[in-house]
């Protein structure tokens, strides 16, 4: 499948049936907004219902087509999925193994069905993943996954197709250390350990609030788990874990995007659901930069407050870091802040490409292969272009753009309705991927935009 086919199959999957946008940019987006929950912990968690004994209750669940993804993958295996409203009810009743053909249908789509083997592994003994998709922001190898499943014991056969699996004598603990603290790895080392014969003990884990989500929803389930203060996760396996009933973490990265788009824009808006303990490296930036914002109980207020933009330092990191996926949108608005930004992104080594539509559109950005950091990162001496230097300000203007990736796409999204003249977007289905309704939210904030077909 090409770009624009996914694209195409992404928005699709979601009811979407227009792929390009043409904005007219110089509208402020004003308005209130809602935040669902988050497509990095809603999916994971819908892949746990697997290992539930009765069914599970999954509440504020986006409309992002990697939701219908993984609903798709799951009623492969039998697991029954029924919407009702934002809730996803999940019965693993009659779980099943798949055809490795229908599976192979789901090629390239996402990456969360590697996180499927754990479950089916225990569920099945066998366990099928085709060609993994997500965005191409790096070689995003799964190295740290096929080893921590050879730890639990299970047999790994590479084929043309895909990779097969199979656990002739069942999934045992181990004590496993990730080389870099890799969310899904961690998530993997979860889903396969809760339900492990003895204890497992993973070192160097990632701590994502999305993390402590789906740990919170596997206790519910009857999970033995222990995080310590120093990346340490130790898990007891259980023989039966039952459905959970729960409601998802905010989407930490939707947030920052549009608080990105308010700001870039001139504007303000309120994004109902977002809250700040999980925000707060994020809010610094977003102050530094020259935002305001305004703490409520049912969410965030960002605006831009008048005055210039300032230009930040900034490094993503693994939590309590920056967040990589929020560099993007934030790339934008710090093209039209006053002075030298620094941007250098430490968790993917390529993760830049987005900026050449920047360019194009007016934005001096510079890529370079050093670490431009307080800290020299795993991508330094390697020669990937990882650091970007922006200097501002300046006045972008509209341009033909090709969305590239979710987080990329959404900063050429906030681009154009900063840039002044008319931009025309195509390929807009890939931010379906992991932004609800993303079409009518920009409406509700009136900016000025056609949709094509
Ligand atoms: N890595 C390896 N080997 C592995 C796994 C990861 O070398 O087996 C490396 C990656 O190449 C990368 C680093 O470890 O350089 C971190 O990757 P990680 O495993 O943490 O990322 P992920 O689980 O694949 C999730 C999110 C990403 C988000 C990252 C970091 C999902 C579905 N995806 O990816 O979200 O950027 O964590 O927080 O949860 C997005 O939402 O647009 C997105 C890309």
């Amino acid at each position: 499948m090409n770009l624009t086919e996914f694209s195409k199959s992404a928005g699709a999957a979601v009811g979407m049936n227009v792929d390009t946008i043409t904005v007219r940019g110089g509208k402020a987006l004003r308005g209130r907004i809602q935040m669902k929950g988050a497509k990095n912990l809603v999916t994971k968690a819908m892949v746990a219902a697997l290992l539930g004994e009765g069914p599970s209750e999954l509440r504020s669940v986006p409309e992002i087509s990697d939701v219908r993804v993984v609903q798709g993958l799951l009623e492969l295996h039998g697991v029954t999925v029924r919407r009702e409203g934002d809730t996803l009810h999940l019965d693993p009743a009659n779980v099943r193994t798949a055809h490795e053909t229908s599976i192979n249908a789901h090629a390239g789509s996402s990456r969360i069905p590697i996180l499927f083997c754990g479950p089916l592994l225990h569920q099945l003994g066998e366990a099928f993943i085709p060609d993994l998709g997500g965005c191409h922001i790096g070689d995003r190898p799964i190295d740290f996954h096929l080893e921590v499943l050879r730890n639990f014991g299970a047999v790994v056969e590479k084929l043309p197709s895909g990779i097969r699996m199979t656990a002739p004598n069942g999934l045992h603990g181990a004590k496993i250390h990730l080389p870099y603290p890799s969310v899904g790895a961690t998530e993997q080392v979860l889903l396969g350990a809760v339900r492990a014969r003895g204890r497992t003990e993973l070192t160097g884990a990632a701590v994502e609030p999305e993390i402590l989500d789906l740990i919170a929803i596997l206790q519910k389930m009857g999970a033995e788990i222990q995080v310590d203060t120093d990346r340490t996760i130790r898990i007891e396996g259980v023989d039966k874990l039952v459905g959970y009933s729960h409601t998802a973490l905010f989407d930490r990265n939707e947030t920052a995007s549009w608080a990105c788009a308010a700001l870039a824009t001139g504007g303000d808006v309120f994004l109902e659901g977002a809250r700040q303990p999980e925000m707060t490296t994020f809010l610094n930036v977003f102050r530094k930069a020259g935002g305001a914002f305004d703490i409520q109980d049912d969410g965030i207020r960002f605006w831009h407050p008048g005055g210039d933009l300032k230009p930040v330092v900034v490094e993503t990191d693994v939590h309590p870091g920056f967040m990589t996926d929020w560099q993007q949108p934030l790339v934008v608005a710090l093209a039209k802040a006053n002075g030298i930004s620094i941007v250098h992104e430490t968790v993917y080594e390529q993760r830049f490409g987005f900026t050449e539509a920047l360019v194009e559109m007016g934005a001096y950005i510079q890529i370079h292969t050093d670490c431009l950091g307080s800290h020299a990162c795993r991508f330094g001496q390697r020669n990937y272009e990882h650091s970007a230097v922006i200097a501002g300000p300046v006045e972008l203007h509209g341009a033909d753009i090709t969305v590239p990736d979710l987080r990329g796409g959404f900063s050429h999204l906030v681009a154009a309705l900063t840039a002044t003249g008319t931009s025309r977007i195509s390929n807009v289905g890939i931010i379906a991927r992991g932004y609800e309704r993303f079409v009518e939210k920009l409406e509700t904030l009136g900016a000025d935009f056609d949709v094509e077909g």
